[in-house]
């Protein structure tokens, strides 16, 4: 059984953050942000809004888009780092305000968690266990930045994108890699608001409530595992870095993508880059990627397409599938 993406859709919600606009509130401007990251803008959350709109309002629209009957979707999956709550899961709010009958749960894989959960949502198809799966990636990252560290604010921005999978006719799934390197917890976390450290009144003093990050150490990662990943699925495939045809990179640096294009040696319009519009979204940014490339028309039938993420835990990931809408 060939298992592949039925239908794709995305929400980003409505309010715009420039650049500029953070030059007022941080020590940073236009132009270092531009030509540090390739980011021109993001998307902020609505004050009464949460992950689960965000991924609802995408999940509304992949199901339009697979033009299937919603109540077909057996399970939801939603990668977050930025879920509703704790408890319940966002993925079970997603469920319920779709109206439907279906298993739910969260996934956490930071920005690689699409990765981790398309490869999941896939699995169970494949273990017969389920026809058809939603999984979402949706991000309400403005929620735990620090608005006064300039080394992350401008990084980052809101977002959801999602997709359905199930049987295919041609093409659809080839192969996947997933990785996590739990040494590198530090590089990338939210110290308190969990078990380890709860969100007292000393941890919002130290603002430990909100993500730290070494940009410089993840941006070395990057850059180091993006090939590896990459070369494992196209070996799954038995293909070249030449015979496919979009490579949909997590959105969260131009630079790193342009050194990977560079690496491979291939042309940047091979690249899927949108990070200029929405910042790096995290688990979102690859769904809502896919979800532009589709509707923009850059995906034919039998192309092959390789998605890439990096990023907290450390974990990295990317799956090889052919196109087959
Ligand atoms: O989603 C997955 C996880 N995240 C990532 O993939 C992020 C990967 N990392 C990055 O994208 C980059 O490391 C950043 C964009 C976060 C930072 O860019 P960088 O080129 O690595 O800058 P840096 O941290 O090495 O800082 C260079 C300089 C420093 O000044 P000095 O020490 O050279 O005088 C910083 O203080 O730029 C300064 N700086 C800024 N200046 C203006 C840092 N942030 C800013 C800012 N505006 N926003």
């Amino acid at each position: 059984m060939k298992i592949g993406i039925l239908g794709t859709g995305s929400y980003l919600p409505e309010k715009v953050l420039t650049n500029d606009d953070l030059s007022k509130m941080v020590d940073t401007n236009d132009e270092w942000i531009r030509t540090r990251t390739g980011i021109k803008e993001r998307r902020i959350v609505a004050e009464n809004e949460a992950t689960s709109d965000l991924a609802y309002r995408a999940a509304e629209k992949a199901i339009e888009d697979a033009g299937i009957d919603r109540n077909e979707i057996e399970l939801v999956i939603v990668a977050t780092m930025t879920a509703d709550h704790a408890t319940p899961s966002t993925a079970a709010i997603v469920q319920d305000k779709l109206g439907i009958r279906a298993s739910a749960f969260d996934l956490s894989a930071a920005c690689t968690g699409f990765i981790y959960a398309y490869t999941t949502g896939y699995s169970f198809i494949k273990a017969g266990i389920y026809k058809k799966v939603l999984v979402i990636g949706a991000e309400s990252m403005s929620r735990v930045v620090d608005w006064e560290d300039r080394g992350t604010c401008i990084l980052f921005g809101d977002g959801a994108g999602a997709v359905v999978l199930g049987e295919v006719e041609s093409g659809g799934f080839i192969g996947s890699h997933l990785v996590a390197d739990g040494s590198g917890a530090c590089e990338l976390i939210v110290p308190a608001g969990g078990s380890r450290k709860p969100a007292n009144i000393e941890a919002i003093q130290n603002k430990e409530i909100y993500m730290q990050m070494n940009g410089r150490e993840i941006f070395k990662f990057a850059v180091k595992v993006f090939p590896e990943t990459v070369e494992n699925v196209l070996k799954q495939g038995n293909i070249t870095p030449d015979d496919v045809d979009l490579f949909i990179p997590h959105q969260a640096n131009v630079r790193i993508i342009e050194s990977i294009a560079k690496r491979f040696k291939q042309p940047m319009d091979k690249f899927f880059v949108n990070l200029q519009k929405y910042g790096n979204t995290s688990g979102a940014s690859v769904p809502i990627a896919i979800d532009e490339a589709n509707k923009e028309g850059k995906l034919k039938k039998g192309d092959k397409i390789v998605i890439v993420g990096f990023g907290g835990g450390l974990t990295y990931g990317s799956i090889l599938f052919e196109w087959s809408k």
